[in-house]
């Protein structure tokens, strides 16, 4: 990899203390870095270079999976950091930027390739997007790329403005949308586990799946963003980016090849077969909910109203359930079911495909034979699980038994497995923007949200109040159960 300079807005911010200097330095560590790097952090504050690299250091040293920080290592790496302050609104704080910039460029011998990471608020991103070209640091002999994390805009039009702005400054491919979702090993896992494995592979399609349930619950509530989460809800935090991110990797044909473009070509193909919803018929397909308060893992909490910071008669849902259709030759008439909660009863973000279970009725009455489930645990577990039916030679009777692998099976070496951040970060380095989310996905996906936010917002959807620790409203039982389903997590 050649060398570069990595930009990061934000430097003293939350999550570039959390995830991005330990992500940085596992990857230094596992020698991923293109040697030699200038990292460049810009925030607010005033803060020398050593005060700086301080600060990197207690982050790595609370945050890191990787333990092995010997001082020589450890000295090196830190070496790389220098600060500047900058004011996103002050073009000449850009200057500065760009002239620290060049001198690293010059002082390290290196190519101009750069990075600009925005781990700021959103509304900040249009602005900096504008200084990078308008300063000249957007002006490279090498190439130049932007990260950015969600959200990508508040709703379809926000969405649509923004991307017209930045892409004043960056084409697409420059462009890298992080959804950390697509870091997550057991999701970028869907696509192997489908298409290397013929046995799967041949049973992925309406003739024998007859549902598919993604489920990403949490225990947490809205802990300290309630400013941000009351204004965006479930539907925007979760369902318009993870969950339909999820879907896409669940639901999308066979690539011709397996290559970025292929790949995020498929996924448009699910959005765009993605059934849309008029806001009047959204209450039939979609549930909303909000937490009441309750009890999780012995603990009595709050309800969703009483949480600081909150509108104490805010309608803002912290539960969503959808059933959706896609509309191709593929999964026509298979319903998918997606829900997402806070303040649910555990954390768990897993995917079970049941199965169509058409010999059932070969067997005795009295014999219940249960569907195949595939379930695809992501998050905290990371397994796959294939549910048959066996005989059990004591009685003779048909039940259900599972076959198991986990991710362990495959990490051999036991390093431990790098974090979501750590392989978006590095794919953003050597430019591979499979598992970054392309403009056109979160456009379809917000096109399919936008009926969803109009019904919530006109209330033609009622909102259920739900328990703290429970799995959500009943009416969400009720979305499968019209079909003849029921969620698979409740086992
Ligand atoms: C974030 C949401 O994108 O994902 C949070 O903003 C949510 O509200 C989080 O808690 C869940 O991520 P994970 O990786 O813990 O499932």
């Amino acid at each position: 990899m050649e060398s570069m300079t990595f930009v990061l807005f934000g430097a003293t911010g939350d999550l570039a203390k959390r995830k991005i200097y330990p992500a940085l330095y596992n990857l230094y560590i596992d020698q991923k870095l293109p040697q030699p790097i200038s990292i460049i952090g810009l925030g607010r504050g005033k803060l020398s270079h050593f005060d700086f690299q301080e600060k990197v250091k207690e982050s790595i040293l609370e945050f890191s999976r990787r333990l092995e920080h010997d001082a020589s290592q450890m000295g090196e790496f830190l070496n790389a950091f220098r600060f500047s302050t900058l004011d996103v609104n002050k073009t000449e704080d850009y200057q500065k930027l760009l002239k620290l910039v060049k001198e690293r460029e010059e002082e390290l011998q290196m190519k101009e390739h750069r990075m600009f990471y925005l781990s700021v608020a959103p509304e900040f991103f249009d602005i900096i997007a504008l200084n990078i070209k308008n300063s000249g640091l957007g002006e490279t002999n090498g190439w130049k790329r932007l990260i950015i994390e969600k959200p990508f805009g508040h709703d379809l039009q926000s969405a649509r403005e923004l991307n017209e702005k930045l892409s004043r400054a960056f084409d697409e491919d420059e462009i890298y949308r992080i959804d950390h979702y697509l870091g997550k090993p057991m999701v970028q896992n869907l696509e192997a586990l489908k298409f290397a494995n013929p046995i799967l592979q041949s049973i992925w399609n309406k003739d024998h799946i007859a549902n598919v349930q993604i489920t990403a619950s949490e225990t947490v509530g809205v802990e300290q963003r309630a400013g941000y989460y009351d204004h965006s809800g479930a539907i925007r935090d979760m369902v318009q980016n993870h969950m339909l991110q999820m879907l896409m990797m669940t639901a999308m044909n066979l690539p011709y090849k397996m290559n970025a473009a292929e790949i995020r070509n498929e996924k448009r193909k699910v959005m765009e077969a993605v059934r849309p919803f008029i806001k009047e018929k959204v209450k039939n397909h979609i549930v909303r909910g909000q937490y009441a308060s309750g009890e999780i893992n012995g603990q009595l909490v709050s309800g969703y109203k009483d949480e600081p910071g909150v509108n104490p008669s805010s309608q803002t849902d912290t539960f969503v359930a959808a059933r959706l259709w896609i509309d191709n030759p593929l999964w026509s008439g298979v319903p998918f079911y997606v829900r997402t909660g806070k303040r649910m009863k555990e954390k768990s973000t897993r995917i079970v495909i049941e199965l169509k279970n058409s010999l059932k009725l070969l067997y005795n009455q009295d014999q219940t034979v249960k569907p195949n489930l595939l379930i695809i645990d992501i998050n905290p577990d990371e397994n796959v699980t294939l549910q048959l039916n066996g005989k059990n030679p004591l009685n003779g009777k048909i039940e259900p038994v599972r076959i198991n692998f986990s991710c362990e099976d495959l990490n051999r070496n036991r390093l431990g497995v790098p974090e979501a951040y750590e392989r978006l970060i590095f794919d953003a380095l050597i430019g591979d923007s499979t598992f970054f989310a392309h403009w056109k996905e979160v456009e379809l996906s917000w096109e399919w949200v936008q009926p969803i936010l109009n019904a919530f917002e006109e209330n033609l959807s009622p909102l259920h109040e739900y328990q703290s620790g429970s799995y959500g409203p009943e009416a969400a039982d009720f979305l499968l159960a019209e079909n003849g389903f029921k969620w698979w997590l409740d086992e």
